[in-house]
């Protein structure tokens, strides 16, 4: 079968995004798929392997669409806004073409920090306390206590701070709106951090991996997550209390979300309970990423991972 991967696109975790595309690119070759790489470069220009499409985004967008074309199934793997945030799945939505991963709701709301935390409201899944702040009125926003400033649409912790005074707070608000013009202010959450993902198959059964612990000193920031200095363990060591109030969160957010495909739902796990960080609808796939690391220690290989999931693309 004929897949498409697109990778890389217009928004801070670019470089992110082209490493999971080209891991899932390799790993689809070898298990004997045919591959053609299409390529979104930080101004909206499409390339296909190294040729570029086009100077516009427009004009570049219109030759990639015969690669679609051409695909069986499209895997698209571009984190963040304008990718991971339904605007890919709508792409292929619009064209019939089958493609790995959730669809457009499950990707606009799993992208937007605040509807998420609403969303888990609803179905019982606590969250931390937060407010939402517009870009325009941070000049306003008082300082109250000790805070992780984040934009509301943002990944790989680009633009997140911790602000534990009036000045960092300030600077973190700042900071914050260069990634987007709606910003999160949230309680610190102490606990263990941990992630559980979600596979949805090709018969539409849902299954939890095993939860995967992240030992980082301090924040998993940006640097924390690709300077290789944070180490996971798999399974994360919890009782069956802890680890079962994991699963039936991570699956309840899936399926309030309507996700399919893998998703990475991130937790506190707190004294009292697990609570939702927030749900990666397309999380970073290079082999020794979270998701494949939690579905080997599930018995199910980076790319036989990659297998089931091109099986359970949807149109
Ligand atoms: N946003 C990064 C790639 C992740 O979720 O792993
Ligand atoms: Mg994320």
């Amino acid at each position: 079968r004929r897949i498409a991967v697109v990778g890389g696109g217009e928004n801070a975790e670019h470089d992110v995004s082209l490493a999971t595309a080209r891991a899932i690119a390799r790993g689809l070759h070898e298990g004997g798929f045919e591959v053609e790489e299409l390529t979104i470069d930080r101004d909206g220009t499409w390339r296909a392997g190294a040729a570029a499409l086009g100077s516009r985004a427009a004009g570049s967008l219109a030759a990639a669409l015969s690669v679609i074309e051409w695909a069986d199934v499209v895997f698209p793997a571009v984190h963040g806004p304008s990718g991971e945030d339904g605007t890919l799945a709508a792409l292929c939505a619009l064209a019939h073409v089958r493609m790995v991963g959730s669809g457009l709701r499950a990707g606009a709301i799993g992208m937007d920090k605040w509807t998420t935390k609403l969303v888990a409201r609803a179905v019982n899944v606590r969250t931390a306390p937060g407010r939402l702040v517009a870009a325009s009125d941070i000049a306003d926003v008082e300082f109250e206590k000790e805070a992780v400033v984040k934009p509301v649409s943002a990944g790989s912790s680009f633009g997140v701070a911790l602000a534990r005074d009036a000045a960092e707070l300030r600077e973190a608000l700042r900071h914050a709106a260069r990634f987007d013009d709606r910003i999160l202010v949230e309680d610190v959450v102490a606990g263990r951090e941990i992630d559980v993902a979600v596979l949805r198959e090709a018969d539409g059964r849902r299954w939890a991996s095993p939860p995967l612990e992240i030992h980082a000193d301090g924040l998993f920031d940006t640097r924390a997550k690709y300077d290789g200095s944070a180490r996971f363990s798999v399974p994360a060591d919890l009782d069956g209390t802890e680890s079962a109030a994991l699963t039936r969160a991570a699956l309840r957010m899936f399926d309030a979300l309507g996700c399919a495909g893998v998703a990475r739902v991130d937790f506190f796990l707190t004294d009292h309970g697990p609570v939702l960080n927030e749900v990666n609808t397309m999380p970073g796939m290079t082999a020794h990423s979270q998701v494949p690391r939690m579905f080997a220690a599930a018995g199910l290989p980076y790319p036989r991972l990659l297998g089931r999931l091109v099986d359970g693309a949807t149109v």
